[in-house]
């Protein structure tokens, strides 16, 4: 066999791993109110994946169970083949670099230029300068903003400064892009546009997690949606719209 074509099985092979393996996990908050309920899900290298569902059902809780901001009752989360509950606190800086984050209301750095903001993700993580001097504007040139680099997030737009978040998020390569209503405080037209820039990511490798209410981009994107409802999972479609 070539080595080429070795190395085609080998990324098929590699595409089928699972990246993220949810097994009846469980969530309650406070008084006992269960934000989730044996929720399993997998989700394999590579995929985009919307999750959907009402205000309150569990979608932000989700989220925070993967990036361990919060910690399970019950079940298992593995990530990359670790089982995330056994992570010891030093690890978890390990986690959140393997997993960038987008919110809704963008999270930069006020007294940061855009260079400055997406040059910090690398920083805290001591990249070493050279990495970083030729990284940044690579990410800045992948969501279209390299002529706004020396600009601060007030002199931006919403939709350039959710641009420079996800440049932030990218920027150290991680494996999974996870986006919590990244849309959700922008119009339509500049929905779409980090939408594309979300689908080149995906693209070019990295695996897309986003819960959103924008119903309009699940229907025309045609992607696996997984819908959740007080905290069941109740739909998970291939290919699937906002609504059954
Ligand atoms: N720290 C907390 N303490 C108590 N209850 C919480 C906490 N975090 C979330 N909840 C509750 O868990 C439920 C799920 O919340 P979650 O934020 O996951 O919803 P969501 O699907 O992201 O909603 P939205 O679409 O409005 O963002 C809600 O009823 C919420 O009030
Ligand atoms: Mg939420």
């Amino acid at each position: 066999m070539s080595s080429f074509k070795q190395l085609q099985l080998y990324v098929r092979w590699k595409g089928r791993d699972l990246l993220i393996e949810m097994v009846n996990v469980s969530k309650k908050f406070g008084d006992g109110f269960r934000a989730l309920h044996n929720v399993s899900i997998n989700i394999k290298n590579g995929e985009f994946v919307f999750i959907v569902g009402q205000s309150g059902a569990g979608k932000s809780t989700l989220i925070k169970l993967l990036l361990k901001e919060i910690s399970a009752d019950s079940g298992s989360i593995i990530i990359n083949n670790k089982d995330i509950s056994k992570l010891k606190r030093k690890e978890i800086p390990y986690l959140r670099r393997n997993i960038g984050v987008v919110f809704q209301d963008f999270r930069l750095l006020q007294d940061k230029t855009v260079y400055e903001n997406v040059a910090f993700a690398m920083e805290v993580i001591e990249a070493p300068g050279k990495d970083i001097r030729r990284k940044v504007p690579i990410v800045l040139s992948l969501v279209g903003l390299s002529k706004k680099s020396d600009l601060y997030p007030h002199q931006l737009s919403g939709g350039e400064q959710q641009r420079v978040s996800l440049a932030r998020a990218i920027v150290n390569g991680p494996s999974i892009l996870i986006a919590d209503e990244p849309t959700g405080n922008l119009d339509p037209d500049t929905s779409w546009e980090i939408m594309k820039n979300l689908n080149e990511i995906n693209h070019r490798g990295t695996t897309v997690l986003m819960a959103t209410h924008a119903k309009d981009i699940v229907d025309s994107m045609k992607k696996r949606v997984i819908e959740i409802e007080e905290g069941i999972v109740i739909r998970d479609e291939q290919r699937g719209g906002y609504e059954v």
